[in-house]
């Protein structure tokens, strides 16, 4: 065992027990040995005067200096220099027999040290307790301090909140109301060009009345000649269903991206049964030389649909195929009757007879252009010795109108039916009478209506009271048809994400706002930088879908995080600020806001133009509408509303008369209830369809196929 150890070994409990508080003056021992002694005439940085015992703060800390100064941080400090030991004579007697026997110096100086440093801690400790229980705040404002060093890499959190009841009423684990997203604290360039953006696509109540004035003045220019902006098409559709039409029927929708073939019975009830499949139109069929490739195409779907869904019939009718020689073979209720939604502008000259007027929402076929579109796919249909005949050719918007009406709650037959999706438009109910153009060939004069398709999509191409942005110029100049479907590119899907992304490439450019970009991680609030993928689609011309417009505003997270994260998957902009998306959300919503209110000019001014609001009625005043903008783009509805109530001769009374309600699948029911029209028509025809068909069969067999533009069959 060394002596160190021997020293410092605490052995009977009752010498190592503290001995009683000595409350004597301390005075330097006189029999010190020479470890202890004080020679007075040393020099004076040697010359060490033990303080007395600490009574206050003050005295406590001078010992505290000399002990440790004593013992540690003077080097040339002698170990003879002794102090008056603060502990009681016997102690220090103790001490001093361990001192001789070899005890490093260390030990015995600093024993009495320690009481000073007790007292002084255990002072210190009441003081600061004392301290906590009176000033309970600044413990966050120590915190801070210590929070605030730029190393720091712990985050302060504010204080919290502290609510007057401690017991918590509501269980909820989740908030009932929705958050509300934080306000940028300063308002920083970004917040500014922002709002400057947004007014720009302001449209107040009085723009929107300006806006019902010039539509109905468009519409009945359109009723009496052609060649108008706004074309007025009549449909040779002369009455809606009321819910009891029954029979199963095919129809084919070309209108969008995709192509969908249906089969659809209608039960007679208001109900109906769909099965469809839908595919999407190659890219290269929609801009081609000529319209034989998407025709044939499409007929070449039919064929699939039929070989899929009605296999029983489709064999049925390949084996009558080969007894053609029988005339027993055909039989007229072995045809399909097909609707042909074609959503486009066509110049209707019957019920499945119209040319094209020209091409939409980024179809550019030249060839197709005058020709009759239903003849275009019979053709097609025929080659491929399919059992269909090509019965009514529907625009979506009055497919829309059909389908909002056979199964709309009530009694009330609908009087418009509107299309807010890819793009937008609608078909009415118009009294013959005002149409004053000619409108040449079969129809029912007993109802002394037509169902007329606006196409009002080229509303104000000469821009007479149309907003126009510097974006909405821009848009229209790089799209494929400059001054055409003004209305269009203001209102649809198609565009409105094209004319927020044009909006944000200028701002990304600007040098002086900082969108998409930061200085410094700090101005991000996500503690990063944004970073905007090298393979952005944001830098290509349509590269920003509108559905990004609607998860924007819809995302009132307090992150935004649906909203980054979309970001992220579709535009490849990484860590998005807090102040990016609200500036993003901000834009997106006054886009949308400016469609929302200029779609309800067309529907107010629709709805002026019927009269109805001045029949004395309660009856409501029906409208179906479909479209992914209406379906999807957050209180589209409500804003529509909402503009409907600021026009002069609705007001709120006629607005709240006025009922919009979505009509899923017109493009489908619609164009079955169509076929179905036009089968009654044909029964009432001069020439039977049996006849019409034996007709044609025979000149297949002679070789003579149908010429492109003439229809197939006789009605
Ligand atoms: C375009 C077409 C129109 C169609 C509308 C909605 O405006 O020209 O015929 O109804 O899109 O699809």
């Amino acid at each position: 065992m060394s002596d160190w150890e021997d020293a410092t070994r605490c052995t009977p409990a009752a010498e190592c027990s503290p001995p009683p508080l000595n409350t004597a003056p301390l005075a330097a021992s006189p029999d010190a040995p020479d470890l202890y002694h004080v020679d007075p005439t040393n020099s004076p940085a040697k010359l060490a005067v033990a303080p007395s015992p600490p009574t206050t703060l003050s005295s406590a800390f001078k010992a505290w200096r000399f002990f440790s100064a004593r013992a540690d941080d003077d080097p040339d400090l002698d170990p003879s220099i002794t102090t008056a030991s603060p502990f009681p004579a016997a102690v220090d007697d103790h001490h001093r027999r361990q001192k001789t026997q070899k005890t490093p110096s260390i030990v015995a100086v600093h024993r009495p040290t320690l009481t000073f440093i007790h007292v002084f801690s255990v002072t210190f400790l009441i003081l600061v307790l004392v301290a906590q229980l009176f000033l309970t705040d600044v413990k966050f404002q120590y915190s801070r301090i210590f929070t605030s060093h730029p190393f720091s890499r712990t985050v302060s959190s504010p204080p919290a909140f502290v609510l007057d009841d401690s017991v918590c009423e509501s269980p909820q684990p989740f908030p009932t109301a929705p958050p509300v997203s934080r306000a940028p604290a300063m308002e920083s360039p970004l917040v500014q060009e922002t709002k400057r953006i947004v007014a720009q696509f302001d449209y107040t109540g009085t723009d929107v009345n300006n806006g019902v004035k010039e539509f109905l003045r468009q519409m009945n220019e359109g009723l009496q000649k052609d060649g108008t902006s706004m074309s007025q098409i009549p449909t040779y559709v002369t009455g809606v269903p009321n819910g009891t039409e029954k029979g199963l029927y095919l129809a084919v929708d070309l209108g969008g991206t995709n192509f969908r073939v249906c089969s659809i019975h209608l039960n007679g009830d208001t109900t109906f049964n769909l099965t469809y499949s839908k595919v999407a139109i190659p890219k290269e069929l929609m801009v081609a030389k000529t319209a034989q490739e998407l025709f044939a195409f499409l007929a070449k779907q039919i064929e699939q649909f039929l070989k899929t869904h009605h296999e029983d019939h489709f064999e049925a009718h390949i084996r009558r195929r080969n007894t053609i020689s029988t005339p027993d073979g055909f039989r007229d209720e072995h045809i399909f009757r097909l609707g042909f939604t074609f959503s486009f502008p066509v110049q209707q000259f019957g019920i499945n007879k119209g040319t094209l007027i020209r091409w939409t929402k980024g179809f550019d076929i030249p060839d197709a252009v005058g020709k009759d579109v239903c003849a275009l796919l019979q053709q097609e249909i025929d080659l491929l010795h399919l059992p269909v005949k090509v019965a009514a050719l529907v625009n979506d918007t009055v497919g829309t109108l059909m389908a909002r009406s056979y199964t709309s709650p009530g009694k009330t037959s609908t009087l418009l039916g509107a299309i807010f999706g890819t793009g937008t438009n609608g078909a009415y109910v118009e009294k013959v009478v005002n149409i004053q153009k000619s409108v040449d060939g079969e129809y029912d004069k007993s109802t002394g209506d037509m169902v007329i398709n606006t196409e009002w999509g080229s509303f104000d191409n000469q821009l007479n009271v149309l907003p126009n942005t510097s974006y909405d110029i821009e848009l229209d100049k790089k799209s494929v048809n400059p001054g055409i479907q003004m209305f269009e590119k203001r209102v649809s899907g198609m565009f409105l994400g094209e004319i927020v992304r044009l909006v944000l490439v200028d701002m990304v450019k600007n040098p002086n706002i900082a969108l998409f970009k930061d200085d410094n991680s700090s101005t991000n609030d996500w503690r990063s930088t944004t970073n905007i993928g090298s393979g952005s689609s944001l830098h290509k011309q349509w590269g920003l879908d509108s559905s990004l417009m609607s998860i924007a505003v819809a995302d009132n997270t307090p992150e935004h995080s649906t909203l980054r994260m979309q970001l992220e998957k579709e535009l490849q902009v990484d860590s998005a600020s807090f102040e990016d998306t609200q500036a993003f959300k901000e834009i997106s919503y006054a886009v949308g806001r400016r469609a929302a209110r200029l779609a309800a000019v067309a529907l107010g001014a629709t709805v002026l133009q019927s009269g109805k609001l001045s029949e004395a009625s309660d009856e409501p005043i029906d409208i179906g509408v479909d479209g992914s903008l209406v379906e999807h783009y957050p209180f589209f509805r409500d804003m529509i509303y909402e503009a409907l109530a600021a026009i002069d001769g609705i007001g709120p009374a006629g607005a709240q008369r006025i009922r919009i309600g979505i009509a899923k699948d017109g493009s489908g029911v619609g164009a079955a209830l169509i076929a179905l029209v036009a089968a009654g028509m044909e029964k009432k025809g001069p020439v039977d369809y049996l006849n019409a068909v034996r007709n044609n069969a025979a000149q297949k067999l002679a070789g003579v196929l149908p010429t492109v533009g003439e229809t197939t069959t006789l009605s």
